[in-house]
C-alpha cells in the first residue's frame, strides 16, 4: 500500500511509534545494537553446544515464540482495507454527529470476516459474514459493528456463548470448520426458534457472497439519533453496495474453497490494487421515536425482525469508498479493535437485550485478545479526535503522562477545562424514560413470534432463491447424525411453509410433520411506509 497521510494522529503519548522494517544499512537488535550475523548461533567451538549468553540468538527465539495473539473468539478469519466516508448531509436534521454533516469526509477502516471458522479457514464457507466499521470521526471513534444478515440469532445476549458453542466446530471432533453441517447447531436453532429467521438467510444465497464487495451490511440493531435540537428518532443502519448483492452458487463456493480458500481476500485486495474502489451507500431507516419503540407492530428492539424496506425505505446518508490496503495485516487487520460503545454524540443506543449484552462483551474479549487496557493505543485503534482521558497506566502503556492529578477538578494542573454538559461531549444520555418496573428475566411478548418473518423471507424469494435454500437445508441437515434433531427442524419448518417443509423432508427421506401452530398471514401493507423521511438534500 502507498504512505496515507490519514494515519491515525495518535495520543499525545510523547513516543513516536516505530515502524521497523528492514530498511537501513544494518540490521539490529530490538536495543539497536548492529548485528553481523544472524545466521549461526554462538557455540563453544564449531561443534560445541549453543552458548547461553547469545542473547541475539534468544532474543530472536523468543519473540518468535510469542508472535501469536488469541484470535477473536468469533469472527477469527478477516479481511480489512482503508476508505473514506463522504456524508452527502441528508442526516443533518437527524443527528447532531459531525460526521453526518454535509460534505463532511471522514478516514474509516473496514474488517469483514466469517463468523465461525478460525484464522486458517475457507473463504467461501455458507456462514453470515461481520462488516464492521471503524469511523474516525473528530468527535471520537464510531464503531458500526454490523453482519451481511439483518437479523441476529437470538434476541438476549445472555444466549450469545450459547449460539456460539453450537455453532462452532463440536468439541469431541473438532469439525466442521465453519458450516452449519452439524447436529449441535440445529440442535440449538430447532430448540431455539427465534434461531429460524437468521437461520433461513444463512440458507439462502445470502450465506455465501460472491464477494465482501457485493455484500449489503447491516447495523441489525435499532439505534438512537439526537439532533442538534435534542429530538430523537430510532433508526437502522444499512450498508448497500454499489456492485449489487450477488453470491455465489453452491457449486461454485464447494470448488472455490478447495481451489483458492483465499478468495474473499484476494478479490478485496486486488479489487484495491487495481484500483477498482469497493463502494457502499449508508443509508437509514427511520422511525419516530415513540414510547412503545414499535413500527408498523414490529418491535424495534427485537433483533430476530426487520422492518421491511417496503414499509420504511433506505434513505441514502454517505457514501463509502475503500481505496487502500493494509500494509501490515497484524498491525491493522488483526488489532483492530471494535466495539459498539465507540458511539460520537449523536448517535445512542437502544434497551434491545442484545445490543446491551454486546456493549459488554467487545471491550471485555480484548482486554485478554490484546493484553491488557491499553489497546485504544495500538495504531489501527487511535482515535483520530484528540484524547485527554484519566487513564493511567496498566500493560503496555505507551504514553509519558505529565502532571500529578489525574482528576477533576483538580487544584495543581490546571484543572479540566472540560464542563459537563458541553454540546461537543459523548455520553449525553437521551433522557429515554425508563419503565418502572419490577426486575425480570424475561421478553417482552412480542419477542414470542419466531415464524412470521422467516416466512415472509421465504414469500419474497423467487423460484430459483427457493431451489437453492431448499437444497442448502437437505444438504446440511443431511449431515446430521441425530434423525431426532432433523425432525424438529423439519417441524419449524412446517410453522413456515408446506412446500418448504415438504421439499427438505422428501430429500432427506424424512415424513412431513404437520405444523404446530397457524402459518402466519404475512403480506406487508404498502400503506404503512410513508413515515420516517430523512430530509432530501438541497
Ligand atoms: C466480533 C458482529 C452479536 C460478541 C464481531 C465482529 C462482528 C460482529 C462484525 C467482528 C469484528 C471484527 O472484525 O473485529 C455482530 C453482530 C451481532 C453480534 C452484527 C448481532 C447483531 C454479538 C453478541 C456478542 C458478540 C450478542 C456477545 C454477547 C462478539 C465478540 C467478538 C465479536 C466477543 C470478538 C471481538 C474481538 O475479539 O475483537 N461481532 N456480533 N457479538 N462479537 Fe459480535
Amino acid at each position: 500500500g502507498t504512505p496515507d497521510t490519514r494515519t491515525p494522529t495518535g495520543v499525545e503519548t510523547g513516543v513516536a511509534p516505530t515502524a521497523h522494517g528492514q530498511q537501513g544499512a544494518f540490521l539490529t537488535t530490538a536495543q539497536g545494537a548492529r548485528l553481523r550475523d544472524t545466521d549461526h548461533s554462538l557455540k563453544a567451538g564449531p561443534r560445541g553446544p549453543v552458548l547461553l549468553q547469545d542473547h541475539h540468538l534468544r532474543e530472536k527465539i523468543t519473540h518468535f515464540d510469542h508472535e501469536r495473539i488469541p484470535e477473536r473468539v468469533v469472527h477469527a478469519r478477516g479481511a480489512g482495507a482503508h476508505g473514506l466516508f463522504t456524508s452527502y448531509g441528508t442526516a443533518e436534521g437527524l443527528t447532531r454527529a459531525g460526521f453526518l454533516k454535509k460534505d463532511a469526509q471522514t478516514p474509516v477502516f473496514v474488517r469483514f470476516s466469517t463468523v465461525l471458522g478460525s484464522r486458517g479457514s475457507a473463504d467461501t464457507v455458507r456462514d453470515t459474514r461481520g462488516f464492521a466499521t471503524k469511523f474516525y470521526t473528530g468527535e471520537g471513534t464510531f464503531d458500526l459493528v454490523g453482519n451481511n444478515i439483518p437479523v441476529f440469532f437470538i434476541q438476549d445476549a445472555i444466549k450469545f456463548p450459547d449460539i456460539i458453542h453450537a455453532a462452532k466446530p463440536h468439541p469431541d471432533r473438532e469439525i466442521p470448520q465453519a458450516q452449519s453441517a452439524h447436529d449441535t447447531f440445529w440442535d440449538f436453532v430447532s430448540l431455539h426458534t427465534e434461531a429460524q429467521h437468521h437461520t433461513i438467510w444463512n440458507m439462502s444465497d445470502r450465506g455465501i457472497p460472491r464477494s465482501y464487495r457485493t455484500m449489503e451490511g447491516f447495523g441489525v440493531h435499532t439505534f438512537r439519533l439526537v439532533n442538534d435540537a435534542g429530538e430523537t428518532v430510532l433508526v437502522k443502519f444499512h450498508w448497500k453496495p454499489k456492485l449489487g448483492v450477488h453470491s455465489l452458487t453452491w457449486e461454485e463456493a464447494q470448488l472455490i474453497c478447495g481451489l483458492d480458500p483465499d478468495f474473499h481476500r484476494r478479490d478485496l485486495y486486488d479489487a484495491i490494487e487495481a484500483g477498482a474502489y469497493p463502494e457502499w451507500e449508508l443509508g437509514l431507516q427511520v422511525f419516530p421515536d415513540t414510547p412503545g419503540e414499535t413500527f408498523a407492530g414490529i418491535d424495534l428492539l427485537d433483533p430476530t425482525k426487520i422492518v421491511p424496506e417496503e414499509l420504511a425505505e433506505v434513505q441514502p446518508v454517505g457514501r463509502l469508498v475503500l481505496d487502500r490496503t493494509p500494509t501490515n495485516f497484524f498491525a491493522e487487520t488483526e488489532q483492530v479493535a471494535f466495539h459498539l460503545g465507540n458511539l460520537p454524540p449523536g448517535i445512542d443506543v437502544t434497551n434491545d437485550p442484545l445490543l446491551q449484552g454486546r456493549l459488554f462483551s467487545y471491550v471485555d474479549t480484548q482486554l485478554t485478545r490484546l493484553a491488557g487496557p491499553n489497546f485504544p493505543q495500538i495504531p489501527i485503534n487511535r482515535p483520530h479526535a484528540p484524547v485527554n482521558d484519566m487513564l493511567r497506566d496498566g500493560f503496555h502503556q505507551q504514553a509519558v503522562h505529565a502532571g500529578v492529578a489525574p482528576y477533576r477538578p483538580n487544584s495543581l494542573d490546571g484543572g479540566n477545562p472540560f464542563k459537563a454538559g458541553d454540546a461537543e461531549n459523548a455520553f449525553l444520555d437521551v433522557p429515554v424514560r425508563v419503565a418502572e418496573a419490577p426486575k425480570i428475566r424475561a421478553n417482552p411478548l412480542s419477542f414470542d413470534d419466531h415464524f412470521s418473518q422467516v416466512r415472509l423471507f421465504w414469500q419474497s424469494m423467487s423460484p430459483v432463491e427457493k431451489e437453492h435454500i431448499i437444497a442448502a437445508y437437505t444438504f446440511e441437515l443431511g449431515k446430521c447424525y441425530e434423525q431426532a434433531i432433523k425432525q424438529r427442524q423439519l417441524q419449524c419448518l412446517a410453522n413456515v411453509d408446506p412446500v418448504l417443509c415438504e421439499q427438505v423432508a422428501t430429500g432427506l427421506g424424512l415424513p412431513v410433520p404437520k405444523p404446530t401452530q397457524p402459518v402466519a398471514e404475512v403480506a406487508p401493507s404498502p400503506a404503512l411506509s410513508q413515515m420516517g423521511q430523512v430530509s432530501p438534500v438541497d
